[in-house]
Protein backbone atom coordinates (compact mmCIF):
# COMPACT_ATOMS: atom_id res chain seq x y z
CA UNK A 1 0.00 0.00 0.00
CA UNK A 2 1.33 3.74 -0.97
CA UNK A 3 1.10 6.26 1.81
CA UNK A 4 -1.30 8.58 -0.02
CA UNK A 5 -3.80 4.70 0.58
CA UNK A 6 -2.68 4.90 4.17
CA UNK A 7 -3.02 8.14 4.36
CA UNK A 8 -6.73 7.81 3.54
CA UNK A 9 -7.71 5.20 5.34
CA UNK A 10 -6.28 6.88 8.30
CA UNK A 11 -8.48 9.66 7.39
CA UNK A 12 -11.36 8.25 7.00
CA UNK A 13 -10.91 5.49 10.24
CA UNK A 14 -9.75 8.24 12.98
CA UNK A 15 -12.88 10.74 13.17
CA UNK A 16 -14.66 7.41 13.11
CA UNK A 17 -13.12 5.96 15.45
CA UNK A 18 -13.56 9.41 17.47
CA UNK A 19 -16.72 9.16 17.03
CA UNK A 20 -17.65 5.88 18.45
CA UNK A 21 -15.60 6.62 21.22
CA UNK A 22 -17.39 9.79 22.24
CA UNK A 23 -20.42 8.17 21.74
CA UNK A 24 -18.95 5.20 24.19
CA UNK A 25 -17.63 7.84 26.99
CA UNK A 26 -21.65 8.74 27.62
CA UNK A 27 -20.67 12.23 25.71
CA UNK A 28 -23.62 11.93 23.20
CA UNK A 29 -26.30 14.50 24.61
CA UNK A 30 -29.09 12.54 25.18
CA UNK A 31 -31.01 13.78 27.69
CA UNK A 32 -33.65 16.86 26.89
CA UNK A 33 -31.56 19.31 28.63
CA UNK A 34 -28.22 18.56 26.92
CA UNK A 35 -26.56 21.69 24.88
CA UNK A 36 -27.22 21.17 21.31
CA UNK A 37 -24.09 19.35 19.13
CA UNK A 38 -21.95 21.63 16.90
CA UNK A 39 -23.87 22.38 14.01
CA UNK A 40 -27.12 19.91 14.94
CA UNK A 41 -29.15 22.76 13.90
CA UNK A 42 -28.02 23.39 10.31
CA UNK A 43 -27.37 19.83 9.48
CA UNK A 44 -31.47 19.22 10.71
CA UNK A 45 -32.31 21.67 9.00
CA UNK A 46 -30.78 20.94 5.94
CA UNK A 47 -31.67 17.91 6.03
CA UNK A 48 -35.55 18.71 6.46
CA UNK A 49 -35.49 20.79 3.58
CA UNK A 50 -33.94 18.11 1.24
CA UNK A 51 -36.64 15.70 2.24
CA UNK A 52 -39.34 17.87 1.48
CA UNK A 53 -38.47 18.95 -1.73
CA UNK A 54 -40.84 20.45 -3.87
CA UNK A 55 -44.21 19.31 -1.84
CA UNK A 56 -43.88 22.33 0.31
CA UNK A 57 -45.16 23.83 -3.04
CA UNK A 58 -48.52 21.97 -2.74
CA UNK A 59 -51.46 24.10 -2.52
CA UNK A 60 -53.81 23.59 0.06
CA UNK A 61 -56.96 21.44 -1.13
CA UNK A 62 -58.89 22.88 1.76
CA UNK A 63 -60.18 26.39 1.00
CA UNK A 64 -59.23 28.82 4.19
CA UNK A 65 -62.35 29.81 4.68
CA UNK A 66 -64.15 29.89 8.37
CA UNK A 67 -66.06 26.56 8.43
CA UNK A 68 -62.58 24.87 7.89
CA UNK A 69 -60.81 27.02 10.07
CA UNK A 70 -63.04 26.40 12.71
CA UNK A 71 -62.68 22.69 12.22
CA UNK A 72 -58.97 23.12 11.96
CA UNK A 73 -59.17 25.09 15.76
CA UNK A 74 -60.54 21.32 16.86
CA UNK A 75 -57.96 19.56 15.74
CA UNK A 76 -55.24 22.16 16.96
CA UNK A 77 -56.66 21.95 20.20
CA UNK A 78 -56.81 18.37 20.58
CA UNK A 79 -53.57 17.55 19.05
CA UNK A 80 -51.45 20.21 18.62
CA UNK A 81 -51.89 22.82 21.51
CA UNK A 82 -50.44 20.97 24.46
CA UNK A 83 -47.22 21.27 22.67
CA UNK A 84 -47.53 24.70 20.70
CA UNK A 85 -49.59 26.63 22.62
CA UNK A 86 -52.72 29.45 22.58
CA UNK A 87 -53.64 32.48 21.04
CA UNK A 88 -53.61 34.41 24.37
CA UNK A 89 -51.63 32.47 26.70
CA UNK A 90 -48.14 32.48 25.00
CA UNK A 91 -46.66 32.84 28.14
CA UNK A 92 -48.67 29.34 29.57
CA UNK A 93 -46.13 26.45 28.36
CA UNK A 94 -47.58 23.10 29.32
CA UNK A 95 -45.54 20.53 31.45
CA UNK A 96 -44.96 18.71 28.23
CA UNK A 97 -43.94 21.10 26.41
CA UNK A 98 -41.22 22.22 28.61
CA UNK A 99 -39.65 19.17 29.04
CA UNK A 100 -38.65 18.58 25.16
CA UNK A 101 -35.66 19.44 23.39
CA UNK A 102 -35.90 20.76 20.83
CA UNK A 103 -38.65 23.00 22.17
CA UNK A 104 -41.80 23.29 20.40
CA UNK A 105 -42.05 26.52 18.67
CA UNK A 106 -45.75 28.35 19.53
CA UNK A 107 -47.29 28.83 16.45
CA UNK A 108 -50.34 30.72 16.88
CA UNK A 109 -49.40 33.43 19.58
CA UNK A 110 -47.95 36.90 18.62
CA UNK A 111 -44.98 35.43 17.42
CA UNK A 112 -44.97 35.28 13.84
CA UNK A 113 -44.76 31.00 14.65
CA UNK A 114 -44.46 29.43 10.77
CA UNK A 115 -46.83 32.14 8.86
CA UNK A 116 -44.23 32.57 6.64
CA UNK A 117 -43.51 28.98 5.41
CA UNK A 118 -46.25 27.58 2.78
CA UNK A 119 -49.24 25.61 4.15
CA UNK A 120 -47.58 22.62 2.30
CA UNK A 121 -44.25 22.65 4.29
CA UNK A 122 -46.58 22.58 7.24
CA UNK A 123 -48.68 20.00 5.75
CA UNK A 124 -45.75 17.34 5.12
CA UNK A 125 -44.48 18.52 8.96
CA UNK A 126 -48.04 17.36 10.37
CA UNK A 127 -47.94 14.08 8.00
CA UNK A 128 -44.67 12.94 8.16
CA UNK A 129 -43.41 14.18 12.02
CA UNK A 130 -39.99 15.80 11.99
CA UNK A 131 -38.20 12.60 13.63
CA UNK A 132 -36.07 13.02 17.02
CA UNK A 133 -37.40 16.19 17.75
CA UNK A 134 -41.17 14.98 19.23
CA UNK A 135 -43.36 16.10 16.23
CA UNK A 136 -45.37 13.12 15.99
CA UNK A 137 -46.29 12.60 12.24
CA UNK A 138 -50.17 12.43 12.21
CA UNK A 139 -50.76 10.37 9.34
CA UNK A 140 -52.18 7.62 11.24
CA UNK A 141 -54.39 9.47 13.49
CA UNK A 142 -56.14 12.29 11.33
CA UNK A 143 -57.15 12.20 7.76
CA UNK A 144 -56.17 14.28 5.01
CA UNK A 145 -58.95 17.20 5.73
CA UNK A 146 -58.29 17.10 9.18
CA UNK A 147 -54.61 17.88 8.32
CA UNK A 148 -54.90 20.54 6.03
CA UNK A 149 -57.05 22.17 8.16
CA UNK A 150 -54.79 22.22 11.16
CA UNK A 151 -51.54 23.24 8.74
CA UNK A 152 -53.90 26.09 7.71
CA UNK A 153 -54.54 26.94 11.60
CA UNK A 154 -50.69 27.58 11.95
CA UNK A 155 -50.11 29.05 8.53
CA UNK A 156 -53.07 31.30 8.60
CA UNK A 157 -52.43 32.06 12.30
CA UNK A 158 -51.85 36.29 11.80
CA UNK A 159 -55.24 36.41 10.20
CA UNK A 160 -57.55 34.16 11.59
CA UNK A 161 -61.13 35.23 12.06
CA UNK A 162 -62.13 36.30 15.65
CA UNK A 163 -64.86 33.29 15.91
CA UNK A 164 -61.73 31.32 15.52
CA UNK A 165 -59.39 32.82 17.69
CA UNK A 166 -62.04 32.53 20.43
CA UNK A 167 -62.43 28.75 20.32
CA UNK A 168 -58.36 28.09 20.03
CA UNK A 169 -58.09 29.89 23.30
CA UNK A 170 -60.93 28.19 25.12
CA UNK A 171 -59.62 26.57 27.94
CA UNK A 172 -57.68 23.24 27.40
CA UNK A 173 -57.58 19.66 30.29
CA UNK A 174 -55.24 20.68 32.43
CA UNK A 175 -51.71 18.06 32.67
CA UNK A 176 -51.65 18.43 36.16
C1 LIG B 1 -45.63 16.38 21.66
C2 LIG B 1 -45.44 17.73 21.23
C3 LIG B 1 -45.96 18.15 19.88
C4 LIG B 1 -47.23 18.02 19.38
C5 LIG B 1 -48.42 17.38 20.07
C6 LIG B 1 -47.24 18.67 18.09
N1 LIG B 1 -45.99 19.17 17.83
FE1 LIG B 1 -45.46 20.26 16.18
N2 LIG B 1 -43.55 20.33 16.84
C7 LIG B 1 -43.09 19.84 18.05
C8 LIG B 1 -41.68 20.14 18.17
C9 LIG B 1 -40.79 19.77 19.34
C10 LIG B 1 -41.31 20.84 17.01
C11 LIG B 1 -39.93 21.42 16.68
C12 LIG B 1 -39.21 20.54 15.71
C13 LIG B 1 -37.89 21.14 15.28
O1 LIG B 1 -37.31 21.96 15.99
O2 LIG B 1 -37.45 20.77 14.19
C14 LIG B 1 -42.50 20.92 16.19
C15 LIG B 1 -42.54 21.53 14.96
C16 LIG B 1 -43.70 21.81 14.26
C17 LIG B 1 -43.76 22.57 13.04
C18 LIG B 1 -42.56 23.19 12.33
C19 LIG B 1 -42.16 24.47 12.99
C20 LIG B 1 -41.07 25.21 12.25
O3 LIG B 1 -40.47 26.11 12.87
O4 LIG B 1 -40.85 24.95 11.08
C21 LIG B 1 -45.07 22.65 12.67
C22 LIG B 1 -45.66 23.38 11.48
C23 LIG B 1 -45.83 21.91 13.66
N3 LIG B 1 -44.96 21.41 14.61
C24 LIG B 1 -47.20 21.78 13.63
C25 LIG B 1 -47.90 20.97 14.50
C26 LIG B 1 -49.33 20.73 14.39
C27 LIG B 1 -50.27 21.38 13.39
C28 LIG B 1 -49.64 19.84 15.37
C29 LIG B 1 -50.96 19.18 15.64
C30 LIG B 1 -51.61 18.50 14.52
C31 LIG B 1 -48.41 19.57 16.13
N4 LIG B 1 -47.40 20.26 15.56
C32 LIG B 1 -48.34 18.76 17.26
C33 LIG B 1 -43.84 19.20 18.99
C34 LIG B 1 -45.18 18.87 18.88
Amino acid sequence: MNKFVVGVLVGICLPLLAAYAFVMMGGMPVATKGKPLPLEHFLASKAIHKAMGREVERPSPVPADEINLLAGAKVYRANCAVCHGQPARPAVISPIAKGMFPEPPLLVGPEKGVTNNSTGESFWKVKNGIRLTGMPGYSDSLSETEMWQASLIVAKAHELPASVVKLLDEPLPSAK
